[in-house]
């Protein structure tokens, strides 16, 4: 038996309708819009509504995700989980069944707890990887979308209470757009030092303080940030987890973790490799 579940946030591509997510005893089987338009789920969950357009962008791969995912489950930025929890919750909480959209939303790590907590919000994550949307649609609640945000987001005006934008690529006007009065966007940025001592053994690209850059981008759309704060942390991670930590990133892309795990181990102290995490957290509330 199919199950209709209203999800007033996602429009169809076709035709710009509200579409109606369809559900059965497994999850998300499709979208369907009132003209007839459809969008079937993979076996995975996740829905493509890229159709017929793709992407310039090379999604991450499969060997990225479940490096990222080491990295994340090793706790190397748990302190983000926490701040983000924190700063998300004067957002959430004013709210009976927000409606969070994750740009970039990878395999949903960061998302997962705030509807985790919240039965009544419906989530949206976006990503171009199907790779990492499989696991995202494994998340109760979450609905998961290949889609290319640089695209304007295939979502209803004002019908957002939370974007979430961690790491991954911004479109301020199409986020003015889609949040509702008293919305919020959440965007985490690297700061200069995030990581250095891999960029400065040449296995990341030196980090540019992006933190102004995000202020132009957004301003003209979102204003100013209305709270914005600095984590800086020092962690100890094992050599996997370094190595991880490059894989995960655009090196995944074309370098092997056979080349990459010689060159790091000049940073190996004491079994473990000390790193600096140098991240900036802003929120804008149009
Ligand atoms: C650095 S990862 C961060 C993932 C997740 N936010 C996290 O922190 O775990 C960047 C993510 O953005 C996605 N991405 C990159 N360009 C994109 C685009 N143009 N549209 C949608 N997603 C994109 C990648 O596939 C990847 O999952
Ligand atoms: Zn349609």
């Amino acid at each position: 038996m199919e199950l209709l579940t209203s999800d007033p946030a996602v429009l169809c591509v076709h035709c710009r309708a509200d579409v109606t997510v369809v559900r059965d005893e497994r999850g998300v089987t499709g979208l369907r819009c009132p003209a007839g338009h459809r969008f079937d789920a993979a076996r995975q969950g996740y829905v493509n509504l890229l159709v017929g357009r793709g992407s310039r962008a090379t999604p991450d791969g499969t060997e990225m995700i479940l490096a990222r995912e080491r990295v994340q489950d090793a706790g190397v930025f748990s302190a983000l989980s926490r701040t983000l929890h924190e700063v998300t919750a004067p957002w959430l909480d004013a709210v009976d069944r927000p409606v969070i959209v994750d740009c970039g939303a990878g395999t949903g790590h960061y998302l997962r707890p705030l509807i985790a907590e919240r039965p009544g919000a419906a989530a949206v994550a976006l990503d171009l990887s199907p790779a990492a949307l499989r696991r995202a649609a494994k998340i109760p609640g979450v609905l998961a979308v290949t889609w290319d945000i640089w695209r304007g987001l295939p979502l209803a005006d004002g019908s957002v209470d939370l974007i979430l934008d961690i790491f991954a690529p911004r479109h301020p006007s199409e986020f003015r757009r889609v949040l509702r009065d008293g919305g919020a966007a959440v965007v985490v940025t690297p700061g200069a030092e995030h990581l250095a001592e891999l960029a400065d053994a040449g296995l990341l690209s030196q980090q540019e303080d992006k933190a102004e850059a995000l202020a132009a981008a957004m301003e003209p759309h979102l204003g100013t940030a209305v709270d914005s704060r600095d984590l800086r942390r020092s962690v100890r991670v094992t050599p996997t987890t370094a190595v991880d930590l490059v894989m995960m990133g655009p090196a995944g892309h074309h370098r092997t973790r056979d080349a990459v795990e010689p060159l790091t181990r000049g940073l190996v102290d004491d079994d473990a490799v000390t790193l600096t995490i140098d991240l900036r957290i802003s929120v804008f509330a149009p």
